[in-house]
């Protein structure tokens, strides 16, 4: 594909180094690293500035869906473009946002039928979170507190922080967040309480239900992401979130289940809720609603939930939350042309061979000296990289193992971006059976060829805390 935009990649690489302040990014170590600058991409790949070509291993931070430069998206939004790009959702509606909450309803469970739109996961939870505590103290109820798990991550926004809390990331904001009870994640691989599923029964949840007990009064809700992401692709195992429900039920608390990541086939259902056959109260969407294309973000709220704020302008009911751009023109159109997608491909239904086909794929790396857990659910994985297998001993944060597997995949044709020590995969949803032989044979080379730097760095690391 001709690039019909002509730069020059030097002026570019000094503009961006001296100007971007990458997201998420330690600035020190990327302008030392020689970083890959992407130019243009097309179907599952990515082209840099110097004109190399790699597979986006990780779908452009877990949203693409149908691959990049997708007909049918682009043309939708081209012809949106033709109407409006962009005008308020604020006290006004507008022709794209009624089709996609119209269109976003009709594949969710019933009760879930009042979409709030926003521009970003960390948005949709920020508003997930006031509607919970309001949906209360619409009712003379205060209810100020939010229960979340370990290891979590909702974004970074404060509200967000504030339900998943993480030392290495927020510890500038930790006193200025407000305190939210927090249990722990069913995390099997380190099981808080050392047992194994399915032994176990979910013996975990007692520890949910002592915090529902201890500060049942004052909890509006229970977030949960239903396979974390940030935290390392941990999967809730099955029956877990159903159980949680019941408890929430039990208690009676709101249940939030974050969906930014999870949503739109990533673990091959089209939500991670279908896996348990579970309705939340409140249901945050991200990432994969526009395919990847623009921010767009939703909340999505059942009648009991959007009841609670229905009453006179002076009874200051009202949800007061909005952005700018919430709900965009262009954005809703994308998403609207990605949902027809889903309702017209073989997408969903080839997901289930796409996953089993990159679990073969991968089921090697099991036996890597510095493997310690593979995860996986639909096309999203993880692959927890320790120090020591037998006492699952981590890499300390601050030699980041993963960019090990990284940078040697990226030298293949492969990026993907590791969080500290779990090497993430995410192809785009669209993936071929070919494209996803091609990238997990670079990623398990890749593993291969980081061995020695990963020895290096296990016997050049202390025991450091799990
Ligand atoms: C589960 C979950 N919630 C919320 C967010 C925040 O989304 P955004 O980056 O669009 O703000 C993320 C982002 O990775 C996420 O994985």
């Amino acid at each position: 594909m001709p690039l019909d935009r002509p730069f020059d990649p030097d002026t570019i690489r000094a503009w961006d180094r001296d100007h971007v302040w990458h997201p998420f990014t330690q600035m020190k170590d990327y302008v030392a690293r020689d970083p890959v600058i992407i130019a243009a991409a097309d179907g599952v790949r990515l082209q840099d500035i110097d004109g190399r070509w790699y597979y986006d291993g990780v779908a452009s931070i877990w949203l693409n869906v149908h691959g990049h430069r997708v007909p049918a998206i682009d043309h939708a939004i081209r012809a949106q473009l033709e109407r409006m790009a962009h005008v308020t959702l604020l006290g006004q509606g507008h022709v794209p946002a009624a089709e996609l909450a119209h269109r976003l309803t009709s594949w969710l469970p019933r009760p879930l039928r009042r979409v709030f739109f926003s521009d970003s996961g960390a948005a949709a939870v920020e508003v997930a979170l006031k509607m919970a505590v309001q949906y209360w103290a619409n009712q003379g109820v205060e209810r100020p507190k939010v229960l979340g798990f370990t290891t979590n991550y909702h974004g970074d926004t404060l509200g967000a922080m504030a339900v998943a809390p993480d030392p290495t990331f927020h510890w500038p904001f930790l006193s200025y967040l407000p305190p939210n009870p927090r249990a722990p994640f069913p995390y099997c691989y380190r099981c808080p309480i050392g047992k194994r599923w399915p032994a176990c029964r979910l013996a975990c949840l007692e520890a949910v239900e002592a915090e529902l007990a201890r500060h049942r009064t004052e909890l509006a809700a229970v977030i949960i992401e239903p396979v974390q992401g940030a935290g390392g692709i941990i999967p809730a195992p099955p029956g877990y979130l159903r159980a949680l429900r019941a408890l929430c039920d039990r208690y009676g608390v709101l249940l939030i289940v974050d969906e930014v990541a999870t949503g739109f086939g990533r673990t091959g259902r089209m939500w991670a809720i279908d896996h348990d056959g579970v309705v939340p109260d409140i249901l945050c969407l991200g990432k994969g609603l526009t395919a990847g294309y623009l921010p767009l973000s939703a909340t999505v709220a059942t009648d009991d939930v959007y009841a609670a704020f229905w009453a006179d302008v002076g009874d200051k009911k009202a949800l007061y939350h909005g952005h700018s751009y919430a709900g965009n023109p262009l954005a809703a159109a994308a998403a609207l042309a990605n949902l027809e997608l889903f309702a017209t491909s073989s997408l969903l239904a080839d997901l289930p061979a796409k996953s089993a086909q990159v679990a073969a794929r991968l089921a090697p790396l099991a036996d890597h000296p510095y493997v310690g857990d593979v995860r996986q659910q639909g096309l999203m994985v993880g692959i927890e990289l320790v120090a020591d297998r037998a006492t699952k001993r981590p890499f300390p944060y601050a030699v980041q193992a993963g960019y090990r597997v990284a940078d040697a995949a990226r030298e293949r044709g492969l990026l993907i971006r590791p969080i500290g020590n779990v090497v993430i995969f995410m192809p785009p949803l669209a993936s071929t059976p070919a494209d996803l032989d091609a990238m997990t044979a670079r990623l398990c080379d890749a593993f291969t060829a980081a061995t020695p730097a990963l020895a290096d760095l296990a016997a050049g690391t202390e025991e450091a805390p799990v």
